[in-house]
Parts: C-alpha cells; structure tokens; sequence
C-alpha cells in the first residue's frame, strides 16, 4: 500500500467538508475519486498533499504517518500535486517549465524522468519546446503542467480534474497519455468529476457524496451497479 487515508476530517474554518474520508491506493494502481462539483475530492487531495490539514483521521504514505506535514516535504517525499488550476510558468518556454520542475527521487529511481522520456509521453510538448507557456491551449498547458510534476520524479501521482474544460478530442488524447504513464508503472489517484474518462483509466473507483465515501470498489463492480451510477454520477 503506497497510500492510505485513514478516516480523515476536513474543514475550511468552521465549514467541514470532509466527514470520514478512507481510501487507498496500492503501487501500480490508478484510482479514480469520482463525484460531481463540490464532494470534497479536491479537499480530499488537499488533505493528503499537506496544504489543508485533516483535524483528525490520518494520511499514511509509504508507512510513514504524514498527517498535516507541509507540502513541501510531503512533495520531498515524492508525491507529484498537478492542481485543477493548471500552474505554468507563462512566461518560460516549454522547455523551461519543464526543467523547473526536475528534482531529485525520493527513493531512486530506476529510470529518472527527463525532457525526452516526458516527450515520450506527451509527443506534443516536443515540438512546442520553445513556446512560452502562456501561448499554449489549454489541452497543452495540461500536459506541461502533468509533464513538469513527472520532471521531479514522484512515485505517486494526484491528478486533479486533468479533463476540466477541454475538448472531447483532446481529452481523448491526455486519457491515451495518461494510460501510458500507467502502463510504465506510475502509481495514480485521479480526481475527475468525468467519469467515463476517469473509469476508463482506472483498476479501481470511489465515489464520494458531501464529504463521505459512498462506493469503494473495481471498475467491474461499478459497472454493474446501475443504482449507485445513477445516483452519485448520472451515468
Ligand atoms: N477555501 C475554501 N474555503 C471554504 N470552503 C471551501 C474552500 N474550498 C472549497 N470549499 C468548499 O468545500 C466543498 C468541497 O469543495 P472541493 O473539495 O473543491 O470539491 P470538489 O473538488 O469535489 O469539487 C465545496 O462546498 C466548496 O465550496
Ligand atoms: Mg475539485
């Protein structure tokens, strides 16, 4: 078990938002966490990543109890944010966004993540490296901003709505990506209020509804629970 959210309890202020959130992802995985505008998924990955602590409940990661840590370090301890504001540099060329986010492994890696192998994984950034980052789409910018998090080497990835405001081709396109980085053995929890994008990429799914975890379980099982879909996804 690379991470393990252990009944977590979130607030903004006096707002709770989060009320017993368990989940986890295994090494290898990719998990989806479904569920329309406002469930708190985004909360949920705010909570792990140290930039709003859980008042109770805990966030274990490689064994190690990272509650509340600072962002920073829970970074440091190779856990890649790529939020649902696409944060680029506009300024810098593909190229520089892209080496302003190489870092060190935290564990070593076989492999290191470079320009080229990020080019591997998304062939588009290579022939726009010497754009600057605030002339590209937002498909791009999409992929700069997933490429440039993969730059500092994380062994657990936390997608935040990768999908929100592109076009269907272009989604298409990102979920052909992000099927690659899978299939080279990244480790996924991927927030999407798009669900078939999301379970088509996904081992595993939980839906989450007003704070809580309404349905944990594989693909299959979802797929065959017509009821909760259509409740909580409005498939
Ligand atoms: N900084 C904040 N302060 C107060 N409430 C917030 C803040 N951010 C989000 N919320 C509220 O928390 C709830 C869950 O938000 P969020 O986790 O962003 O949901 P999701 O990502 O599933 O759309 C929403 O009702 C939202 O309005
Ligand atoms: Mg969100």
């Amino acid at each position: 078990m690379i991470l393990e959210v252990n009944d977590i309890y979130t607030s903004y202020g006096l707002s709770q938002i989060l009320f017993g959130i368990s989940i986890n992802v295994d090494e290898g995985e990719c998990v989806a966490l479904l569920g329309r505008n406002g469930v708190g998924k985004t909360t949920t990955l705010r909570s792990i990543m140290g930039l709003t602590a859980p008042r109770q409940g805990s966030v274990i990661y490689k064994g190690a109890d990272i509650t509340g840590k600072a962002a920073f370090r829970i970074a440091k301890l190779g856990v890649g944010f790529v939020p649902e504001e696409r944060r680029i540099f506009p300024d810098l060329s593909v190229r520089e966004n892209l080496e302003a986010g190489r870092k060190a492994a935290a564990t070593p890696h076989a492999k290191e993540w470079t320009i080229d192998r990020v080019h591997e994984i998304f062939p588009v950034l290579e022939g726009l490296a010497s754009r600057k980052g605030g002339y590209l789409s937002g498909g791009e910018q999409q992929m700069l901003t997933v490429g440039r998090t993969l730059m500092g080497n994380p062994d657990l990835l936390l997608l935040d709505e990768p999908s929100e405001g592109l076009a269907p081709l272009v989604v298409r396109d990102l979920g052909t990506q992000i099927a690659r980085l899978k299939d080279e053995g990244m480790t996924i929890l991927l927030c999407e209020q798009n669900a078939k994008f999301a379970t088509g990429l996904s081992d595993r799914a939980y839906i989450l509804e007003k704070g809580q975890v309404r349905f944990g379980g594989t693909i299959d099982e979802l797929q065959e629970n017509e009821e909760i879909r259509q409740q909580y996804l409005g498939l």
